[in-house]
């Protein structure tokens, strides 16, 4: 019944304009459509991405604004998403009203966590809401206490170099401030009151009926309670969505699947996979270093590196990709097709920057991973990966060829590594029981879809 109800009612989806933000939205947007129902897809003309045929059963709708093309790079992701939302406010709404009048009713409109300047429009026009946090629980809660600590006092706990970064955060065990996404405040693009100002608007209480979460019961049980306590509006963790659903093609680069035939000649388990996901960059002597360091290793490895992610020197991409291929141990890519990649079973550990998505990805197939997180909640996910559900080896400090070493032997060489992987697999178990018939995120999502 609740199924045939479900038919004739449509849902605007309002994704953040990066790759780390779209794909969850659409995998949401498949979900969904399989229950039933008709899919708006409102974006900007930031990271547009395109709709292919994959995509043909969902409506595309672009919300006006005038921002320079320029702007996403220029201003950087924080102050970006600010003036976003400014321009977006009135314009969103309008496009709101020409949906309500060319369409069938709007049941609901999901924004990613970040887009806020739906909210508003939502309310003013009396439609139903609902936020799409696309990081983990334990990432939302630490950006609750960040907003906490600032308006108690100040800058004192949250500025790098205030002597508490190897504390831990009381309350967010095992999280240190360290872990804590305040590398925002230390970047120059960014000031500390824009970051706060861009938290607080996007996970303070009193906006949306409720919050949907791209994770699951058995990863992060109790951040999801603190959370639940903290928000006061019910929060439905229905993840992970890529397991929960066949996720329709999302990638704004091309991918490269070469590397699939480049890892069948490979035994099983012997590749480590490294990808730093879509803005991350390094510089070009910690790219060498690592390079050097895997070399030593002697362990086979497939590397995405991303155009403009070397920061530095662009021959040095390919000095490093000649030097790679002669030695016939690694391969080079510029954009893989990382669930592929992750499923194969020549690939025995990933080397990542701890994005969620990647984070998810990477647990739903079992491989352990060797954590290099670089700012906003990488950090806090590393931090679960390593002390929490002890599947991977965080890499600090200044990035050297012999740490690297140590880490790629640990985990594709020692006992320790063969341990971790077998509480990956057992996680990837959990998690794949948690999205089928009657596991948690499956009920979680029909409890959703119930209040509709
Ligand atoms: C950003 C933030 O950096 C991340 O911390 C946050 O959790 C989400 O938004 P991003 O850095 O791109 O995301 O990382 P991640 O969340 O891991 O998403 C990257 C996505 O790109 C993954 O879905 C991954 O499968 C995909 N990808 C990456 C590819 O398809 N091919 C590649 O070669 C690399």
């Amino acid at each position: 019944m609740a199924e045939k109800l479900a038919m004739r009612r449509r849902v605007v989806l309002v994704p953040a304009p990066a790759q780390g933000h779209i794909t969850p939205m659409m995998q949401l947007a498949r979900a969904l459509h399989l229950k039933g129902f008709s899919i708006t897809v409102a974006q900007t003309k930031f990271n547009y991405l395109n709709p292919s045929t994959d995509l043909s059963d969902f409506q595309f709708v672009t919300i006006p604004e005038t921002l320079p093309e320029s702007a996403l790079n220029n201003l950087g992701p924080v102050r970006f998403l600010i003036k976003l939302a400014k321009e977006c406010y009135v314009s969103f709404k309008e496009l709101l009203g020409q949906l309500l009048v060319n369409e069938e009713e709007i049941d609901c409109v999901i924004y990613d966590e970040f887009m806020y300047f739906v909210e508003p429009a939502v309310k003013e026009i009396k439609l139903r809401s609902a936020i799409l946090s696309t990081t983990s629980a334990s990432s939302f809660d630490c950006r609750f206490l960040m907003c906490k600590l600032y308006d108690k006092d100040g800058l004192a706990h949250l500025k790098e170099g205030g002597g508490r970064e190897e504390e831990l955060v009381p309350d967010l065990h095992p999280i240190r401030y360290k872990d804590l996404p305040t590398i925002f405040f230390a970047s120059a693009e960014c000031s500390v009151e824009s970051s706060v100002e861009l938290f607080k608007n996007s996970c303070y209480k009193g906006t949306a009926s409720s919050v949907i979460i791209n994770t699951a019961r058995c990863l992060e049980m109790s951040s999801l309670e603190r959370l639940q306590e903290e928000l006061e509006i019910p929060v439905y963790p229905i993840g992970p969505l890529h397991m929960a659903v066949t996720a329709p093609p999302t990638s704004l680069l091309e991918e490269n699947v070469s590397c699939i035939e480049w890892l069948n000649k490979q035994r099983s388990s012997s590749v480590i996979y490294i990808s730093l996901g879509s803005m991350t960059s390094m510089e070009t002597k910690e790219v060498l270093e690592m390079a050097s360091g895997l070399v030593s290793s002697n362990q086979n490895f497939l590397w995405v590196i991303r155009p403009g992610s070397i920061r530095g020197s662009e021959m040095c991409e390919e000095g490093l990709f000649s030097k790679m291929v002669t030695l016939d141990r690694g391969y080079v890519v510029k954009w893989a097709p990382q669930k592929q990649v992750l499923a194969h079973s020549a690939v025995g550990a990933f080397w990542s920057h701890c994005g969620w998505n990647s984070t998810l990805e990477s647990l739903g197939e079992g491989v352990p991973m060797i954590c290099r997180p670089f700012t906003t909640d990488q950090m806090g996910n590393a931090r679960y990966l390593e002390c929490v559900w002890r599947v991977g080896i965080q890499v600090e400090g200044e990035l050297e060829r012999g740490a690297v070493e140590r880490a790629v032997k640990r985990l594709m060489v020692d006992e320790e590594g063969i341990e971790m992987r077998r509480r990956a697999l057992s996680l990837k178990e959990k998690l794949k029981a948690s999205v089928l018939a009657a596991g948690s995120s499956h009920n979680s999502l029909n409890d959703f879809i119930n209040t509709l």
